[in-house]
């Protein structure tokens, strides 16, 4: 089969396509014929191995999928071949064929494409756990979303705003503040024409917001915790801010966390504040959870509450520029990486 391979660690020009075994499903495990691929930020840091638990090059990178199952391991009750399933995994789906634990996969709505389907699991389950899980949004709260017109943040947007929550976001261009405006959010602004701070406390008058969806880190990190209101609770879920058009590295990451001023826990009691943090990465163990998470959002999918943001779509010969686009923050929505024949 062919795949695009991490040849060394760094830039999208390490992605290089080749033929590669086709893998075989173990007894836990579907094999899914690969129709589109959802980028996810986490491609790019595991390509340039900066991504927790990232294995040495050479390596088929690639977070979600949609697709069709071919075969089933031993084990597997809930699938057969032929059905149309999305999916993700640590690694594999930049390929034509990629196994996964079952837990992992779930079976596409009649009405949604292999599109949307490569698309909707990692944004919508990360913006469910952090503004539904953990923040336990309240009808009113106000949230800020960070990145508000891209992957995580559309869905954030979309999910929140059926909350009945006040949704703030950030965007880094005009187009992006249009965009996030159009899927809900009452109040976007475009971060390098204001201070986004300056401009929550002139809205809100001083109260500041009760949620904040931080996937950027770093000065942007610095700025949204004081904005929380009294009993606010912050979700830290990216660092994205270390990303951009250069190299990136382990101590690029590790420098770029050591300036996030760490927070004193007895601080928090005063101001009545708190602070989570996830990685659907590393999270072993509660694929229970997240498959009956899965199924509430799919009942929003169904009734038109959420729909997935496909920004651009590119074939699997592009997938270098795919790559490219969703690091070099020139993406809206999901950038969707088609295969050949989908
Ligand atoms: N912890 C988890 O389990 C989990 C799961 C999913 C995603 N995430 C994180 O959530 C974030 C969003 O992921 P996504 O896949 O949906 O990507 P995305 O938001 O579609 O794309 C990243 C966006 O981040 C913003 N950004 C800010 N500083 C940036 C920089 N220096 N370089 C590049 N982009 C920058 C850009 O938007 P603007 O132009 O508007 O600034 C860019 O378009 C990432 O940090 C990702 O790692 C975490």
């Amino acid at each position: 089969m062919k795949a695009a391979i991490v040849v060394r660690y760094g830039g999208p020009e390490v992605l290089q396509i080749s033929d590669v075994p086709t893998p075989e499903p173990a007894p836990d495990q579907i094999l899914v014929k690969v129709r589109a691929i959802g980028l996810n930020f986490a491609d790019i840091f595991g390509r340039f191995g900066v991504y927790p638990g990232t294995p040495k090059p050479p390596f088929v990178p690639g977070m979600e999928f949609s697709g069709d199952v071919v075969s089933v391991g031993l084990e597997v009750r809930s699938f057969k071949g032929g059905e149309r399933v999305m999916g993700y995994s640590r690694l594999g789906s930049h390929a034509e064929y990629v196994v996964v634990n079952e837990k992992l996969a779930t079976v596409i709505p009649a009405k949604m494409s292999y599109e949307e389907g490569a698309s909707f699991l990692v944004s919508y389950l990360s913006a469910y756990h952090g503004i539904v899980r953990l923040a336990n949004i309240h009808k009113e709260e106000k949230l800020l979303v960070h990145a508000a017109a891209g992957g995580v943040g559309i869905a954030s947007v979309q999910l929140a705003k059926h909350l009945g929550a006040e949704v703030f976001g950030t965007a880094g261009t005009d187009e992006k503040v249009r965009l996030a405006k159009s899927h809900g959010a009452d109040h976007v602004i475009n971060y390098t024409t204001q201070d986004f701070a300056d401009e929550i406390r002139r809205i809100t008058r001083n109260y500041g917001v009760d949620v904040v969806m931080d996937s950027v880190g770093g000065e942007t990190y610095k700025k949204s915790w004081h904005l929380l209101a009294q009993m606010g609770r912050y979700v830290l879920f990216g660092i994205s801010s270390v990303s951009g058009k250069g190299a990136l590295n382990r101590l690029k990451v590790a420098t770029a966390y050591s300036l996030m001023k760490p927070i004193f826990p007895p601080s928090l009691l005063g101001s009545n504040r708190g602070i989570f943090g996830f990685n659907l990465g590393t999270l072993t163990g509660k694929e229970g959870y997240f498959r009956e998470a899965a199924t509430e959002l799919l009942k929003l999918f169904d009734l038109g509450i959420l729909k997935p943001l496909i920004g651009q779509i590119f074939y699997f010969d592009r997938i270098v520029e795919a790559h490219r686009t969703l690091q070099t923050r020139q993406s809206v929505g999901k950038v969707v990486v088609l295969m050949g024949d989908a």
